[in-house]
């Protein structure tokens, strides 16, 4: 491990690091970080200067990112105990190894306001629109158009929350 790859998973996943703090060293390894707080425990993986977090989000303890097909969350988001999001995935190999290489990177876009509870999976590729909620445990593996209540795995939209 690197660094910069060291002081943003080793140092700043310690609950003795300040939230702060954590937010510098994952700044210096790259990542563009608006005034936010990341509690302890996660894990930031791959390319960091491909991941943005707006303003007054809360990511809360284990949530791990790993961003280098790109990863942007936007204002006030806020993400529960152990969310996982991953930009990379394998298209199916021969039965000797079926996660065929090289592996392929597709963006996640996480809108303003969000909130995905305790330990949801977001897929590469998707778009969680502004206002959503992610109901705790889902995989969200297809956009969720704004303001919707998303649950299950896959996750589907489950209702309609209010745009105001
Ligand atoms: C989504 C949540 C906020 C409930 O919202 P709500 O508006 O009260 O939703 P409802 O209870 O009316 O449920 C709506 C539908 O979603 C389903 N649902 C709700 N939570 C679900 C979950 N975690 N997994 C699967 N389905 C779920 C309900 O069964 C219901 O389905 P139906 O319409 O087919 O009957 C809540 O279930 C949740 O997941 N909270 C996250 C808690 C958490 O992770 N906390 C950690 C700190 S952030």
């Amino acid at each position: 491990m690197g660094l910069r790859a060291w002081l943003a998973n080793g140092v700043a996943a310690s609950a003795l690091i300040p939230s702060r703090l954590r937010r510098l060293l994952l700044a210096g390894a790259g990542a563009r970080i608006g005034r936010s707080a990341i509690m302890h425990g996660g894990h930031y993986g791959g390319d960091l200067s491909k991941l943005r977090i707006g303003d007054y989000c809360y990511l809360n303890i284990g949530v791990s990112l790993h961003p280098t097909g790109g990863i942007a969350i936007g204002d006030r988001v806020a993400l529960g105990p152990h969310v996982l999001v991953f930009t990379g995935t394998h298209e199916v190999g021969p039965a000797a190894r079926r996660a065929a290489n090289p592996p392929r990177f597709a963006p996640v876009v996480i809108g303003d306001g969000c909130w995905l509870g305790a330990g949801v999976i977001v897929h590469p590729g998707v778009t969680i629109g502004p206002g959503c909620i992610v109901a705790s445990g889902a995989v969200v593996v297809a956009d969720c158009a704004p303001n919707g209540l998303y649950a299950g795995v896959p996750a589907v939209r489950k209702k309609d929350l209010d745009p105001a």
